[in-house]
């Protein structure tokens, strides 16, 4: 008999386990009327003041050749809208604690200019701050979500910046951004307060940063009485169960619209392995950093549920992704890195942890949108190309505000050198039109998968599939290459009167739709 994992649990129990190829994986899927929505937001996107991310990335001036608007490039704002980001973070990140947002407001020539001190020591020249950034969010549709300063600001601050964005009565700050241009508020919702209070955002105990938030979000009025902020706790390093403990114990629920989690995907902070050229063994270790985060987020809501048992407080996984050395040449402060089939896989296995977590997670950043990290697009001056996760981003996009379909199965393993990962990942959702859409990923870099699914009783009728594959788990789209790695018909299922029958590549990435 196939010897199996329960998806959630018991990752490292298995280590011994062999694989069984030919067998199929029976997924079950409950048509609960008690499922929650996949909120939009978990498709949610950072955008930071590092490398080329904002500069070189989304703005490029208003003078420049690239076809813009107030300076911000058309073809990116496009390549977003299509992806329908529902949600930006803005300015950090590290930076967001060194940020001052008045340096970033007003004439042009009068804005003082700043170092970037986390990122590459860089002369920052405030060109870009939160008018182009809210202007921005409503050309790209997205709501903005603003991180504030604690590290290095201070209470008024960011009180008046709340003030200055978000009322439209007559007071100083609003005063202040109609003599800038701006006669309406943006009316922004998402508020952080701080960044990594642990570490770059102030290196503070989870005590004392509690003691911090709730100065903090006191004096962060909504304005207009309206209730319509929501402020979000810097939350916890990766597996610190206890900066989540002593968030929830010590902040009244009635201050706490989120909290967050940061967790990379990284195969060890000192030696990151390189971003192309990188073994099944850097592969493997990367996945089994990254599939951490069904195990994060399980024990994070663990703890939010002793507090919160009615989940009103969100858990917002703010930042995560795959992290590697920089690209070869680049700028080691940049985080520049190219973007390959490892991470399509690393996405579409993370993006149906949080779809099957909808009951608390509702808001997630990938780090980061544009040139950083694990990014959708990539440029190089008027050239600009989508990733292999852009794609993922794209056809996982029919799971935003869709009704969670929870499945159950027992995945078969994907073993290397004596260690075991679940090897097939999984999500669906049926969306305000009946539409049903699963979400099929084969983590294992060698061998394909079976997967059988009884979908007799979801009320659809065909199916139709897309699929993100490529020849090597290396290949990415580059400059000269931009279509290398994209969506393409899939054909490899068969639906025998109810039961799909579904036979998945090594290292591909799958979505099926039911009408
Ligand atoms: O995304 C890059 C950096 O990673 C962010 O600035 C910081 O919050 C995290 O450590």
């Amino acid at each position: 008999m196939k010897k199996a994992i329960l998806i959630t649990f018991l990752i490292t129990l298995c280590n011994q386990a062999s694989f069984a190829q030919n067998e199929t994986t029976v997924l079950t899927i409950k048509n609960n009327a008690d499922a929650p929505t996949i909120d939009k937001n978990i498709y949610g996107h950072f955008a930071e003041h590092l490398g080329r991310c904002i500069y070189g990335g989304f703005f490029v001036g208003d003078t420049s050749k690239i076809p813009n608007t107030k300076g911000v490039r058309n073809d990116i704002v496009a390549a977003l809208k299509d992806l329908k980001i529902p949600n930006l973070r803005w300015p950090g990140g590290c930076f967001a604690d060194t940020y001052h947002w008045k340096d970033g407001i007003g004439p042009q020539e009068q804005r003082p200019t700043i170092v970037n001190k986390w990122w590459g020591g860089v002369t920052e020249d405030n060109s870009f701050g939160t008018h182009d950034f809210l202007n921005m969010c409503e050309l790209l549709g997205a709501e903005p979500y603003l991180s504030g300063n604690v590290g290095s600001g201070t209470v008024q601050e960011l009180s008046d910046w709340v003030q200055y964005t978000n009322f439209s009565g007559k007071s100083p700050m609003s005063d202040l951004r109609k003599k800038n241009g701006r006669t309406e508020p943006w009316k922004v919702k998402f508020w952080g307060i701080g960044n990594e209070a642990w570490g770059c955002g102030g290196n503070m105990t989870a005590e004392y940063y509690a003691g911090e938030y709730r100065k903090f979000a006191t004096f962060m009025s909504d304005w207009e009485n309206t209730g319509g902020i929501t402020r979000i706790a810097s939350g916890s390093n990766s597996a610190d169960y206890n900066w989540t403990e002593v968030l929830m114990k010590n902040i009244p629920l009635n201050m706490l619209g989120g909290v967050g989690v940061h967790h990379y995907a990284v195969i060890d902070w000192g030696k990151k392995g390189d971003d192309r050229n990188f073994t099944e063994e850097g592969y493997f270790k990367t996945m089994q950093s990254a599939l951490k985060m069904e195990e994060l987020v399980t024990k994070h809501s663990a703890i939010m549920d002793k507090y919160d048992p009615e989940k009103k407080v969100a858990m917002i996984v703010d930042e995560w992704g795959g992290w590697y050395e920089v690209e070869q040449g680049t700028n080691p402060g940049f985080l520049y890195q190219q973007n390959t089939m490892r991470d399509a896989v690393l996405a579409g296995a993370t993006l149906n942890i949080f779809n099957n977590h909808a009951d608390r997670v509702r808001m997630a950043n990938l780090a980061q949108c544009v040139n950083v990290l694990q990014a959708v697009i990539l440029t190089d001056k008027a050239k600009m190309i989508t990733t292999p996760t852009y794609s993922v981003m794209k056809l996982y996009s029919v799971h935003q505000d869709a009704k969670l379909l929870p499945l159950s199965f027992q995945s078969p393993l994907y073993t290397f050198k004596g260690e075991s990962l679940p090897a097939v990942s999984a999500s669906a959702s049926k969306d305000k039109n009946g539409a049903v859409h699963i979400s099929l990923v084969n983590v294992d870099a060698k061998n394909k998968n079976k997967i059988e699914i009884d979908v007799k009783d979801l009320g659809v009728k065909t199916f139709t599939g897309m699929i993100i594959t490529s020849a090597k788990l290396q290949d990415y789209n580059s400059f000269d290459t931009p279509n290398k790695i994209v969506p393409t018909v899939f054909k490899g299922f068969e639906n025998k009167k109810g039961k799909l029958e579904i036979t998945i590549p090594p290292f591909s990435v799958v979505v099926l739709e039911g009408k």
